[in-house]
């Protein structure tokens, strides 16, 4: 299951990108359990996620990859405005992006217990670089590139990002993203 949150934000994003028209068609198009009545505390099935990513692919001729990318940009600034505690002891990208595991998911944990969290693995982390190894049976490393992305730009800092698929295991997948200060 998948908070709510994912859920809501994701609504909004069409709504404000494209239109509540196309919200809306995007809603009645694809099979969903309660009508896509979402609240943004409760959970429901990631696969419904999966399908509403798929429909606006088909609304829009865009990619889901990108969109998931374009979405996870979006819900990095919606999460600086609903969380700002979690981002107060960070002053830069590579700071922030380097506790997402050790810090800022585990206060997501304490407030949403059931929230299914992926694990970001710091391999090396030095003035010039990060390296971060995604993980999740999710396989969301568009997602994860997105908020990546979105949390260079909220720092307004200048950081190319190399993402390289790593061999799955035990249904797992891994993602190295690599990246490098200009
Ligand atoms: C204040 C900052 C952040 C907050 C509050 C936050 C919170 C969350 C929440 C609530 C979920 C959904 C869990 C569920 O559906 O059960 C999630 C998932 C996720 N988060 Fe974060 N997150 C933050 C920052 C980040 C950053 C910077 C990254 C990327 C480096 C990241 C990567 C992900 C990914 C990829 C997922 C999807 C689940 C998966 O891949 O298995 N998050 N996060």
């Amino acid at each position: 299951m998948m908070l709510g949150m994912v859920f809501t934000e994701f609504l909004e994003m069409v709504e404000q990108r494209y239109s509540p028209e196309l919200a809306d068609q995007m809603l009645t198009e694809t099979p969903l359990a309660n009508n896509g009545a979402y609240t943004a505390v409760g959970y429901y099935p990631f696969e419904e996620m999966q399908a509403l990513v798929a429909t606006l692919a088909r609304l829009t001729g865009s990619s889901v990859p990108m969109l998931i990318q374009v979405y996870g940009e979006h819900l990095f600034q919606r999460f600086v405005e609903l969380y700002p505690q979690m981002l107060e002891h960070c002053h830069d990208a590579f700071s922030l992006l380097a506790s997402v595991d050790g810090h800022v998911h585990q206060e997501v944990h304490k407030l949403y217990p059931q929230a299914q969290l992926p694990t970001f693995e710091t391999t090396e982390h030095t003035e010039q670089r990060l390296v971060l190894i995604y993980r999740s049976s999710r396989g969301l490393a568009d997602l994860a590139e997105g908020l990546i992305r979105g949390c260079i730009g909220h720092y307004g800092e200048t950081i190319r990002i190399h993402r390289e698929d790593l061999p799955a295991s035990d249904g797992i997948s891994a993602t190295r993203f690599e990246m490098t200060r200009a």
